[in-house]
This record gives structure tokens, sequence and C-alpha cells, in this order.
């Protein structure tokens, strides 16, 4: 059911609901005006990257010198667009968490690319984020001293998903995904593809760790597992998975390093 119908249905302020209730029921809050993170807290905002030219332009002026460099140096338009919009919008939020202006905020970038805030302002040390988007959406993802990675993908018919699969899963999850029956492949699919991704974005290692060296659940309805990884057999007993919906058209999920958080999910408007 799209969830938006559903929260149409349910009876007026939403809000107050418990927040693993809003989970089960998929709801996305709009966000406070206060944004307070505790330590057993994770946030996810979900934000749309079509936003109107005023938008693109507002958020453009308070990207740095370096991310706009970056911008021009996208060759379509479109794309230009959305990094611009997911940046501002990723300014905006960690500046409503830090209390400083959006564009004072300074990255620093790991081995592998994972982006980190520059230990300069108050909570910076503590305050970790992850980012993911895929067409005209994108993920937010924010913890206080927990690593955490979110990825992001929209549903689309995959013609090679066999080979995709036998290439880049293990042999236990590509055995896993040829018994399900055709009509669940391409969701198991999406689950196993988001799910290793969020990992691999928690730790920062990307893609320098191959996708075939651990093992995730993939089969639709299955709570989402870190299962084991080849190198170290502590490792899937540190992290957690949690698959997302912030939109029938999409799936994702969130990989936190450690247990028993509660996780709240909004809508970003601005
Ligand atoms: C991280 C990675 C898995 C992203 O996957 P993706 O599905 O294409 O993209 P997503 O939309 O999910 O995520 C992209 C965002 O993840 C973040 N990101 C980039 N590298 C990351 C890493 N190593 N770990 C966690 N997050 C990372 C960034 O915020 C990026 O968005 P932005 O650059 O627009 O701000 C993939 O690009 C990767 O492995 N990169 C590593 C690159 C690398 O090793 N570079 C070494 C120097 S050449």
């Amino acid at each position: 059911m799209n969830f938006i119908f559903f929260r149409s249905l349910l009876p007026s302020p939403y809000s107050l609901l418990p927040n693993f209730l809003c989970f089960l029921v998929n709801i996305w809050q709009s966000s406070p005006a206060n944004l307070v993170l505790s330590k057993d807290e994770v946030h996810v905002f979900s934000a749309s990257l079509k936003q109107p030219l005023w938008r693109l332009q507002q958020l453009a002026k308070i990207l740095s010198p370096d991310e706009q460099l970056r911008a021009n140096n996208f060759y379509f338009e479109k794309d230009r667009w959305r990094f611009i919009v997911c940046r501002g919008i990723l300014r905006i939020i960690l500046g409503r968490y830090l209390d400083i202006e959006p564009s004072q905020i300074q990255f620093s970038y790991g081995v592998h690319s994972k982006p980190a805030l520059l230990e300069t302002s108050r909570n910076s040390s503590t305050l970790q984020f992850n980012l993911s988007h895929s067409q005209e959406l994108a993920l937010y993802a924010f913890t206080l001293s927990r690593q955490v990675g979110i990825d992001l993908e929209y549903i689309r018919p995959i013609d090679d998903i066999d080979s995709l699969a036998k290439h880049f899963f293990s042999e236990q999850e590509y055995t896993v995904l040829r018994k399900l029956p055709e009509s669940e492949r391409q969701i198991a699919f999406f689950n196993c593809w988001t799910r290793k991704e969020a990992y691999i974005k928690a730790t920062g290692q990307g893609l320098s760790l191959p996708l075939n060296q651990f093992e995730v659940s993939l089969i639709p309805g299955d709570p989402a597992m870190l299962l084991r990884t080849f190198t170290d057999s502590k490792e899937a007993s540190l992290w957690s998975l949690q698959e997302l919906t912030p939109d029938p058209e999409y799936i994702a999920a969130l990989a936190v390093q450690g247990f028993y958080w509660q996780l709240k999910m909004f809508s970003w408007s601005g």
C-alpha cells in the first residue's frame, strides 16, 4: 500500500504515535523545528531531489567552493542539480544538529571517500552521517558515535539479475536468490544490494571491500541482517541492518554499528 495514502487514513496528529509504531506503519514524520539526537537514536531523513529553481539557487549558495567545482563538472544538468540539492540539504540538516550556519560546515573525506565532519565545531566529532541518492530521492542517516551507512535504490527492471548476482553476491546469496520464485527475485536482488552497500558504506570501505566477502539476508519479508563476513567471525555480531521503504518505488537499507537503537524517520520539507 502506498504509505502516503495509508498515512492519510491515520487520525491526526499521527506524529503523536510512539516512534516504534511510526516505524511499523512506515511513517515519515515531518522534521521537527528542534533537532535533537540522543545516543540511542538513529535519525533518517528522506528528501526529494526535485526542487524548484529558487530552492536550487538557494542551496547552491551554501556549498563550499570545492563542492561548487564538483557540481560544475557534471556533464548533465540534471546530475548537477541533484548534487547541489543533495549536498545543500545535507548541510542544512547538519547545521540544525550542530546549531551552525550550513555554509560553515566543513567535511573531511576518508581513504575511500566517505565524507565526515571535520572536527572543528561542537559535537562534530560524535555526529556521524551517511547519505544515498537514487533517481529523485535522497536518504540521510545520522547517529551519535555509531558508524552508519545507508543505501537507496530505485526499483527498476534488471535484465541480467542472474549474472550480476553471480558476479557480486556470495555463493550462498546467489543460491538463495536462484531458489526464489521469479516474482520475488527483483526485490530480493535489491534487498541484497542495498544491505551490502549500506554495510560497506557504514565501515567506510566502499567498493574496496568485495561484495562477495560477506553475506546478508535477502528473502523478501525476512529481517535485514548481516549474516557473516569471511574475514572476521565476530564482525556480523557488531552490526545491525534495517530495511527502509521511503517510497513504494524504492528500497533502502540502513547499517548501524551496534544494537538497541531507536529509529526516527523524517521527511525533509525545507
Ligand atoms: C560509496 C559507494 C559504495 C557509493 O555507492 P553508490 O550506490 O554509487 O552511491 P550512493 O548514492 O549510495 O552514495 C553516494 C554517497 O555516499 C557517500 N560516500 C562516498 N564514498 C563513501 C564511502 N567510501 N563510504 C561511505 N559513504 C561514501 C557520499 O556522500 C556519496 O554522495 P556524494 O558524493 O554525492 O556526497 C561507491 O561509490 C564506492 O565504493 N566508492 C568508493 C570510491 C573509492 O574507493 N575511492 C577511492 C579514491 S579513488
